[in-house]
């Protein structure tokens, strides 16, 4: 792009865009925004003409890498035969996306109430759980429980349902919504010493709250198998097990978001897989289609949804581009190529790999005090002292020296004073791993040097 051009562009970004979680004050002094022109596998270009690796993965959803021409082409082919539906009609490709849904997903799950994205998905999960119960003669069950420091999505309803800095800027809060805390090994709000410790507590505390409340108020618990912004701490084997019996036992629909650790961002195919659980729901979005075109959903048991099938029973919600054909077209032929290219496993091993090369770094420097995370869904936390595991203000302005430093590094990756967290594309192969390491390595050591850590 002509140096001109690329200025004006970005004159008019300052001027007219309202980017996500960010300002256009602290993106114009910071010389913004990026403007991306092209990208392919876990590299893109910007309109400077520098190149990066992307170790974000987009929004920790760009599954299958940049520039793949097959989901480009499925795409544009169906946009050329049949864009769109025509109403009370379906379209082949939604059609076997559903069913590959069906036969890639854990258990009894079988049917899908196809969205545009992840907030969408999880408000219809919950719409589904309340309307189940309404139809099982149980309609006092309203209450949902999630957890803090968990990330649902971004709309009215669903925004409640975890916690993070300025929800209060929203209020008020959507009744109805209850929290348990995060299963965190590292550090556990129910004082657990263990990862097993700390699983088994967490989950009681679920429990608890069920019993507190009353078994017959509460409709749902909603948790992501691992929650990345919790900053990706990967629960004791107990938790996941534990939750199930505790949503039996009480009648209560368990709903995983899978929206990140859907697709093979853990190592497996879905995050839950690692325990062999099977939710009553699951919601997908992100690596459904590597983020190729929007889409998502919520894909319930053959129990659940049976609960819907007569005429005056059905589930009262329409959205014009859930599940939009193009982008079910996208998503199969992205399904097609994480399958094909065995990315689940290479999930699975360039994670450990990578993992063990940021436990090196660890070594090294004293303010890691945890690297934590599960197939290419990693964190390494940031500690002033490693007995106590305090954390260091903010003041300190250590995540934007870091930040500068990763850019300067051609990382694109973004550091709070607590932590950085890592979800780099599937296909990522071990000299990238490589690669990116030793600019954070770089980064953390001219960091530490500015700022006297050890
Ligand atoms: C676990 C989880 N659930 C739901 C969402 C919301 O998805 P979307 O941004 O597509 O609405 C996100 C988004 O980051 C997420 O991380």
């Amino acid at each position: 792009m002509a140096e001109t051009d690329a200025q004006a562009l970005k004159r008019a970004a300052l001027d007219h865009l309202w980017m996500s979680s960010r300002d256009w004050s602290r993106t114009e002094e910071e010389g913004g925004p990026r403007i991306a022109v092209q990208a392919d596998g876990i590299r893109f270009t910007d309109s400077d003409g520098k190149t990066w690796i992307d170790v974000r993965g987009g929004y920790s959803s760009v599954n299958v890498g940049y520039g793949r021409a097959e989901i480009a082409e499925a795409a544009h082919e169906q946009m050329l035969r049949l864009h769109y539906f025509p109403q009370t009609s379906v379209t082949e490709t939604q059609v076997r996306l559903f069913r590959k849904l069906a036969e890639i997903t854990p258990g009894n799950l079988e049917r899908t109430w196809a969205t545009t994205g992840g907030s969408e998905a999880n408000e219809t999960a919950v719409k589904i759980a309340r309307s189940y119960h309404r139809r099982t003669g149980e309609s006092g069950r309203y209450r949902v429980i999630g957890r803090r420091g968990s990330y649902h999505g971004a709309t009215q309803g669903v925004m409640w349902l975890g916690g993070y800095d300025g929800l209060s800027d929203f209020y008020p809060a959507y009744p109805g919504i209850v929290h348990a805390p995060q299963p965190n090994p590292y550090r556990c709000e129910k004082g657990g010493a263990t990862p097993s410790e700390c699983a088994v507590r967490c989950a009681k505390a679920v429990e608890d709250l069920i019993e507190f409340h009353g078994a017959d108020t509460v409709a749902a618990v909603i948790a992501e198998p691992v929650s990345a912004s919790a900053g990706n701490a990967v629960p004791g084997g107990e938790y996941w097990p534990m939750l199930r019996q505790i949503c039996d036992r009480h009648g209560v629909i368990l709903i995983a978001d899978e929206v990140v650790t859907g697709f093979g961002r853990t190592g497996k195919m879905f995050g839950l897989d690692h325990w062999g659980v099977v939710p009553d729901i699951m919601t997908m979005s992100k690596g459904i289609s590597s983020s190729y075109l929007p889409i998502g959903g919520a894909i319930v048991t053959a129990e659940i949804a049976d609960r819907f099938a007569a005429d005056h029973d059905h589930f009262r919600q329409a959205l014009t581009f859930g599940g939009h054909p193009v982008s079910a077209a996208a998503a199969l032929k992205n399904i097609e190529i994480i399958e094909s290219e065995g990315l689940v496993q290479n999930a699975a091993e360039i994670g450990a790999y990578f993992k063990d090369r940021l436990r090196e770094l660890a070594e090294r420097f004293r303010f890691i005090g945890d690297v934590r995370g599960i197939g290419l869904m990693l964190t390494v936390e940031f500690v002033s002292d490693r007995q106590t595991n305090e954390r260091f203000p903010k003041s300190l302005g250590l995540g934007e020296k870091l930040t500068e430093r990763f850019h300067r590094e051609g990382l694109l990756l973004e550091a709070s004073e607590r932590m950085v967290s890592f979800y780099p594309p599937l296909c990522i192969t071990r000299s990238e791993v490589d690669e990116i390491v030793d600019g954070v390595s770089v980064s953390l050591s001219e960091t530490a040097a500015e700022l006297s850590l050890r």
